[in-house]
């Protein structure tokens, strides 16, 4: 039977725009009471309004996943407010394009902190509540970049696989207690992701080597991740094709290099003429 979302509580990391904001107020519009979170006051604030109008109840609680201090209160603001905490969405995180040996060790360890570690962190914070209540889902954004490592987004595809991994492996340990674990695999999504990508990469211009007709919106993202809170599965792909696609990739390697390739060869030329 579906879950009545009404009155359920989540709170959100990455609120503040793309999927994160789009699945707040897809919450909001099935009458959740939404917790929302990210380093940006004002982009929250203005989500939060969002999810008001949506029909929701909204909580703006800034919070930098990095920090142990900040999650543990992100979950400490929601209990205090709400009452219970029913699903936390693990999906703060960044990447951009680099080749590995090109990235120093601050911003290889950075990279992990936020999109791994934050989602440790997240999933910590929650459980002994979710434990205790015998109930409640923790959702976890990793990325189809998780199942297959992209060319020169090494560092970031690493932290997604880890990400795949750390949902995987917690969703038997924590079954008996009553909690679900989802993990989110999405394809190329319009968000800000490209624009921060390339800031931290050193360019001027967004570059996005994938064709518009594999790129999804971050609406579609949120409306499937409300179904799986609807209806618990273990794993979210929005494009459905990408779900064969990663399975096949894991099957014909050589095929998949192929592929790989091409796309390796296109971001190349952008770093050769970045002079990388
Ligand atoms: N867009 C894609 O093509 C794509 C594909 C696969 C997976 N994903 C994953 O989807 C998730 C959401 O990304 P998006 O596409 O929605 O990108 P986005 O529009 O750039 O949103 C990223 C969110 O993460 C937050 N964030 C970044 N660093 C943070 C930190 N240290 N602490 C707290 N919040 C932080 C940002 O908020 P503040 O800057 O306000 O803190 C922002 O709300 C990420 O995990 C990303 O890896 C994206």
């Amino acid at each position: 039977m579906a879950r009545e979302l009404k009155g359920k509580v989540i709170a959100i990391t990455g609120a503040s725009a793309g999927i994160g904001a789009a699945t707040a107020v897809a919450c909001g519009a099935a009458g959740m009471k939404v917790v929302l979170s990210a380093r940006r006051v004002e982009q929250l604030e203005a989500t939060a309004q969002r999810v008001r109008d949506a029909g929701g109840e909204a909580l703006v609680v800034p919070c930098d996943v990095a920090s142990d201090a900040q999650v543990q209160q992100l979950v400490d603001r929601t209990v205090e407010a709400f009452g219970s905490l029913d699903v936390m969405f693990a999906n703060a995180g960044y990447g951009f394009l680099m080749p590995v040996e090109r990235l120093d060790a601050g911003a290889h360890e950075k990279i992990f902190d936020v999109n791994y570690f934050g989602t440790v962190r997240c999933v910590n914070a929650a459980l002994p509540l979710m434990k205790k209540q015998q109930a409640g889902h923790i959702v976890i954004t990793s990325s189809i970049v998780g199942r297959v490592g992209l060319p020169f987004y090494a560092h970031y595809s690493a932290t997604k696989a880890a990400q795949d991994a750390l949902g995987t492996a917690l969703r038997l340990e924590v079954e008996p207690y009553g909690v679900d674990v989802s993990v989110l695999y999405p394809i190329g999504t319009k968000t800000e992701f490209f624009e921060v990508s390339a800031k931290l990469g050193g360019r001027d211009t967004i570059m996005e080597n994938t064709p518009e007709v594999f790129m999804q919106s971050a609406d579609h993202v949120a409306r499937r991740v409300v179904k799986c809170l609807r209806r618990p599965c273990p794993e979210i792909w929005p494009a459905r094709w990408a779900h064969f696609g990663s399975s096949m990739a894991t099957l014909f390697p050589r095929l998949t290099r192929w592929g790989l390739r091409k796309h390796a060869n296109k971001d190349r030329k952008v770093l050769r003429e970045m002079g990388m």
